[in-house]
This record gives C-alpha cells, structure tokens and sequence, in this order.
C-alpha cells in the first residue's frame, strides 16, 4: 500500500482491538501474581533495553499470547508505514496539512530530514541547525559576558514567558539540569496570566541584569501577550522604550508579530510550523534551557534524544521500546477499561515532568474523532496524573494500592544520583522498588489476619480491622530504570514518551498532532472578556456564565 494511502481505520484494527478487550476476559487473566509464580523469570522474557536504559514490563498481565495479540494490532495498523511516513516527513497531522519533525531539531545537517509542506519541501535538518547555530552563538555570547544589558551590566537572570509548550518542557528540562549543581543563569518562568504569578516571578529581579525571552510558536497567545506587555512596562520603567530591543528574545514562527512587538530581527530565533508546541522544547523554544544549563547540556540533550529517534526508527517492535510502552498502555486501556494512568519518578529533578506529560500525552491522544472524521468506538487517552516519588505515597498512593480502580503506574528511577549522599538515594530507590512489588504482592485477608494474631489481636479486633488492611495486588506497573538521570538520558527519556504518544495515537485511529479542542474555550474568553467591564451590557451567555459575570462584578464593586 502506498504510505500516503496507509489508514489505521481499517476492521482488522478494529477486531485487533477487540481481541484484547477478549483475552481479558479470561479466567485469572489479571493474575500476574500467578503469572511470576509460572516463571520466576518473566522479568527477563518481558525487560526491553537500550544501552543503559531498560524498560521492566513483566508487573503486567502481559503473557506472550497477549504480547502477539498487541503486535497484531501494531501489524494490522500498518505502524511501520505510519513510522516510515513520520520520519520522512509527511504531513501526518492531516487536519494542519502539517509534518511533526521535531525529530530533524536534534540529529544534526548530517540526518537530511525533510518535512513536506503544501508548498514543497523544506529541508528540515538544515534549517534546524542554522537555528541552533545562531542560538548556541547567543548563548555563548550571554553566558561570556559579550552580550550585556543596556547599562552595560552581565545578564545575570532571565525571565521566560511562555506557556504550554512554549513552557512545560523548557521549564521541566531546566530545573531537571540545574537542580544538583546550580545554574548558569537564574531563569524564572512565567505561564499564568494570573499576575501574582508575574508579580512573584519579578520580585527582587533587577531589570538591568534580566533578559526578557519571550516564547510563543504563533506570538498570539493572549496569555503570554499579556505577561510580555507586563514585562515590558516592567522593564521600560526603569530602563526606558530602548531597552526593548537590548533585554528582549522572541522564539517563534511568527515573524511579522515579533518585529511589532519591537525586537529586532537579530534577536528572534525562529523554527517551522512542522514543530509543534508540545514538541518544541528541542526547537529555539528551548534557550531558556541553554542559557540556564549551558550550552554542551542542551547539546546532549539533543543527542539523547536523537538516539531515542534510531532506536525507534530502526528497532524491530519486538525490542522497540517506544512501541512496546505504548503497547502495555493499550493493553491496560483496552483490555482493563483503565482510564488513568500514574507517572512517579523517583527524582525530584522530575518534579514537572508529570505536567510536561500531561500535555504531551492529553493534548496530543485527548481525542474523540478518528482520522476519517467519525466518533472513535473505543477509549483513548487515560487521565495523566502523577508526582515525584516518595512524596506520592504520602498523597494519593492510598488510591492506587487500595481504590475501586486499577491505575497502571509508571515508575521512573535512575540507578545513580547526583549528589554525595548514597543512602538517601538507596532509600528512595528502596521505596520505588517496594511500591511496584506491593502493588503486585498486595496482601490477603488470611495474611493480614495471622499478622494481627502474632502480634496478639483479639478476634474481635481481628474481624473489625482486618479487611481494611487487605490489599488487593494484581496492580500493573512498568519501571523504567537507568544509569543515571544526565542532559543524555533525559533527552532519550523525553523522546521515549514522544514517539510511545504518536504510537498510540495512530494504534488508536486518531491526529496525534492537533489540538481542536483547546479552541473553543479560547475564542469564548476573548468574546467574554469586555462582558467583565465595569456597566458592561449583558453578553449572550447561558443562564449560569450570565449569573456568573454579574455576581463576579458585584463582588467587585462594578455592578
Ligand atoms: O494550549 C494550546 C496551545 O496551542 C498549545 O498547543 C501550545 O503549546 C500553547 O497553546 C502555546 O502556544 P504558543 O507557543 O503559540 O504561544
């Protein structure tokens, strides 16, 4: 079948699907205590690895029966050729006419990738590191001194402003980088348009040592248009209109706006519409990144990633770790009805990462329409949800070991930390390896019961408490392990969670690569804005958002 011609929406995907939702329906289809007890050894059968980095999947009720049953799915699917048609830049997300080549941003010109446009094709590589050049110039000159404030002072602070993706993942990435051993320069990032949030992000900053980096792929953002006009009446207060041009960075495809706003042309890095937001942190949208961890840590971040992009480019989808993640999420969606999934690094340089995911995975798979425009008949995207591990197990981890239902988590660890202190990072592993073998484990009513009598219950004590100490276990978990958490192996992990997003995507009949459903609300906030001025006729709302508006002027004083 010609790749422009591949569809995932054919029956044979459909019935593939449908043949996992049968597999378990299976008597003692979820007991993968049962399975381990078979084979001791299933962890070695169901562990993918790329050099450090493995991927333990063995805590499922993945069997090697279900396992083909889930690469006849990726086969009836053509993924190859959705794979194929990726890397070679075509216009998968079909509703923009656009390609998703953030891959091109971090393999160098060497890679040659092209991204078709309806005008032809650009060559994606090149463009992306004439990009970088110009961006790694800048950052050496900052970090050098060369390039100073208009008083003439360093830069010794950045504030970023962006939000979604011109935010989650440069914000993720730099406090992952700097968090053990500090950063190059102090970057406050700014999303909200609430301005306390704004207010708080330019205490005590000094305008005469800020550089203002302003990222927004459309430079249109009303979120992030307001919070520049902030910065910008912040910073000219004390520095004055010729400032503009000194202390500020656009990072952007909109060119025009940008030079509206007042920065000169030097002074904005730009990247193609074939990147999209989510995937952006690799792009320009990434300085904040470099100025805060310096250059040679972007650079392997980069790398790291472009080595997740062969891996999954080349790997046969047995081996293929990007695949088979996104596999046992639709194993646990399709086949257990699971509609959220846990993300729990045991790393507080992750401690974003859950939200960077969030958007990743929920702006990009939150889908209801397939790609040939009808409903979806089958559940999508889980609900994303999670936080650093131990700190989750003091929250909301109750739920997980011991909730009306089953929540595939993913555990995050790597094997060495970064800092001088081997028995704190001992226990944390410690807890990350229990919760996983809890949560499997579980623990029997017979098991609590003859626990309370060795320690000299009474009966009676014994049939009150009890049952709310049982455990159910059978609960799935993957642990994804490796070496070290460094520039490198973030950059692969990032890139990882990329390619399992657009594999599930298109397993699952839908554009990974749009986002609709952020529009509405939107164009609805810019209708409703002047309904919230002071003597403001009555907007044409339904009767709640009416109610709403006047009471919310009321208690303003403005009725
Ligand atoms: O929330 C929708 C969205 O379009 C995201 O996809 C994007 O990352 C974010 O807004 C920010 O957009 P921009 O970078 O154009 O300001």
């Amino acid at each position: 079948m010609p790749p422009d011609t591949v569809s995932p929406l054919s029956n044979p995907r459909l019935a593939a699907l449908d043949n996992l939702a049968n597999l378990a329906t299976r008597p003692g289809a979820d007991d993968i205590r049962a399975l381990f007890a078979a084979d001791p050894a299933r962890a070695a059968q169901f562990t993918v690895s790329l050099d450090d980095l493995s991927i333990d999947f063995s805590k499922t009720s993945i069997t090697a029966e279900v396992l083909a049953a889930l690469h006849g799915l990726a086969r009836s699917s053509s993924l190859n050729l959705f794979r194929d048609r990726l890397f070679d830049g075509a216009a998968v997300n079909a509703t923009e006419g656009r390609a998703a080549m953030h891959m091109a941003l971090r393999d160098g010109p060497q890679a040659g990738f092209t991204a078709v446009l309806p005008g032809g094709r650009d060559n994606a590589s090149q463009i992306a590191s004439a990009e970088l050049a110009r961006m790694h110039a800048f950052v050496s000159a900052v970090h050098e001194g060369i390039i100073r404030s208009t008083t003439g002072a360093v830069f010794t602070h950045v504030l970023a402003i962006g939000i979604g993706g011109s935010d989650l993942g440069p914000a993720m990435v730099s406090e992952a980088l700097t968090m053990a051993h500090g950063a190059r320069l102090d970057v406050r990032y700014i999303s909200n348009v609430d301005g306390t949030y704004f207010a708080a992000a330019t205490r005590g900053l000094d305008p005469a040592t800020t550089l203002i980096v302003v990222a927004s792929k459309t430079f249109v953002t009303q979120e992030t248009a307001e919070n520049a006009r902030a910065a910008r009446a912040w910073l000219t207060a004390s520095l004055g209109e010729a400032a503009v041009a000194q202390h500020f960075v656009a990072l952007s495809t909109n060119a025009p706006a940008v030079a509206a706003f007042g920065i000169p042309v030097e002074r904005m890095f730009g990247f193609r519409d074939w990147v999209g937001g989510r995937f952006s942190l690799w792009s320009p949208v990434g300085l904040s990144i470099a100025l805060a961890a310096g250059w040679d840590k972007f650079a392997d971040l980069l790398r790291g990633a472009a080595a997740m992009d062969s891996h999954f480019r080349s790997a046969p989808f047995a081996v293929n770790l990007p695949v088979l993640l996104a596999l046992v999420g639709i194993w646990h969606t399709h086949a257990w009805g699971c509609r959220t999934h846990c993300v729990l690094a045991y790393d507080d340089r992750l401690r974003r990462f859950p939200a960077f995911l969030q958007q990743l995975e929920m702006e990009s798979n939150g889908k209801s329409t397939g790609l040939d425009g009808l409903p979806v008949p089958h559940a999508t995207c889980p609900v994303l949800f999670g936080e650093p591990g131990t700190n989750a197990q003091h929250s909301f981890m109750q739920l997980v070991h011991q909730g009306t239902q089953m929540i595939p988590v993913d555990f995050i660890l790597a094997a060495n930390p970064d800092h001088d202190r081997p028995e704190a990072h001992r226990i944390l592993a410690a807890h990350a390896f229990a919760q996983s073998e809890a949560l499997l484990r579980g623990k029997s009513l017979t098991e609590v019961e003859q626990e309370m009598a060795a320690k000299g219950a009474s009966a009676t004590e014994i049939a009150a408490i009890a049952p709310h100490r049982v455990f159910p276990g059978n609960r799935p978990s993957v642990t994804i392990l490796q070496a070290r958490l460094d520039a490198f192996s973030l950059g692969r992990l990032i890139a990882l969670y990329e390619h399992k997003v657009a594999v599930q995507g298109w397993l699952w009949g839908i554009n990974s690569f749009d986002q609709w459903g952020v529009e509405l609300g939107k164009a609805l906030a810019s209708s409703l804005l002047p309904d919230l001025n002071p003597g403001a006729e009555d907007g044409a709302h339904d009767g709640s958002t009416s109610a709403l508006i006047r009471r919310f002027r009321s208690l303003r004083g403005e009725t």
